[in-house]
């Protein structure tokens, strides 16, 4: 190599470095501006709407151009792109004794999630949630394509309407709506659409049953449900037979629902037909 090879040879690398460094430097600049602006939309709703957040207040959420929102409380971000893909809105009342039955409830407005495009998680539990602002609903998230993890556990959603609007959100593979206020018959049908649903969480609530040819036999589509939690409702012996076909389950719970043995014990003999099962209370 000649000295005017290398010189060219060490330019270039270097040139390279420059961009390499400023590449980097211009792929995370802090959280976006439209999810920055979100976050402060979501903020003046939650206080308007909770009461007892007013003191708490999400006391790092501020309005300040050069506040990074990745750093704020309940939110993380990818560090890579800086796209928000974790809200952890869990018990904003930051209340220990978490009592949901003595809150006053209130109506979520869920368009106010919409501008985060990349969540992925997506907590709400243990906030006396009492539904949806009309026309506002969790339908509206079925433009977070990488949504995979809502927990609405430990609210008062009392309206079984609300999973056909969860119906929507097909990217879902955790759906957690434990301890709620649905009752009556489980409309298992409006969530066939989810077919990414590897956990579904539907205990402590007042479920009794199911319609005739619709009940979870309907969910023999969802190829990869692992974990279904049916504790604590009212669910009677008619459903064993439907989930006799739910052969994708390693883990069924029914603890705490009002089966009846018949003379045969039969509950136990279609139970225990279930050899893939590694787990399972009644
Ligand atoms: C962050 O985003 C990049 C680019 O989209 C992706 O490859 C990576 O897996 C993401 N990381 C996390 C932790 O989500
Ligand atoms: C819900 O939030 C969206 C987005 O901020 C807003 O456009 C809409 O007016 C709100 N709906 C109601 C009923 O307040
Ligand atoms: C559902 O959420 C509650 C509250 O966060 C949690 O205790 C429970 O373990 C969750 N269920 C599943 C199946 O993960
Ligand atoms: C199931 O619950 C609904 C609503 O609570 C009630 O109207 C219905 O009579 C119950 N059905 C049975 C079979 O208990
Ligand atoms: C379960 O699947 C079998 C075979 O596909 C079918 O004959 C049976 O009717 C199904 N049971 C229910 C309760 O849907």
């Amino acid at each position: 190599m000649n000295m005017g090879v290398l010189q060219y040879y060490f330019s270039m690398k270097a040139l390279l470095w420059v961009l390499v460094v400023f590449v980097q430097t211009r792929e995370y600049m802090g959280c976006l501006e439209e999810e920055r602006v979100g976050l402060l939309h979501l903020k003046s709703f939650l206080i308007i709407s909770i009461p007892s957040l007013r003191a708490y207040h999400l006391p790092s959420w501020v309005d300040h151009e050069k506040s990074d929102c990745c750093n704020w409380e309940r939110v993380t971000c990818n560090s890579t792109t800086g796209h928000l893909i974790e809200l952890s809105l869990d018990n904003l009342m930051q209340d220990p004794r978490y009592k949901y039955y003595e809150k006053r409830s209130w109506l979520l407005n869920v368009s106010l999630l919409e501008p985060f495009k990349e969540l992925r998680s997506l907590d709400l539990s243990f906030n006396a949630i009492d539904g949806c602002i009309p026309d506002e609903g969790f339908e509206k998230l079925s433009t977070l394509r990488n949504l995979e993890i809502l927990n609405l556990g430990y609210n008062s959603f009392d309206d079984n309407s609300i999973l056909q609007s969860l119906g929507a959100i097909t990217s879902l593979k955790t759906l957690n709506l434990t301890e709620n206020k649905l009752e009556g018959c489980f409309p298992a049908q409006e969530l066939f659409t989810l077919r990414n649903l590897i956990t579904l969480d539907i205990s402590w609530n007042g479920y009794n049953g199911t319609l005739p040819n619709q009940g979870f036999e309907r969910l023999v589509v969802l190829r990869n449900l692992e974990t279904l939690i049916l504790d604590s409702n009212s669910f009677g012996y008619s459903i064993i037979p439907s989930l006799s076909n739910l052969t994708s389950l390693m883990t069924l719970s029914l603890s705490n629902n009002i089966f009846a043995f018949d003379d045969e014990g039969n509950i136990l003999v279609i139970l225990i037909a279930f050899s893939h099962f590694n787990l399972y209370r009644f």
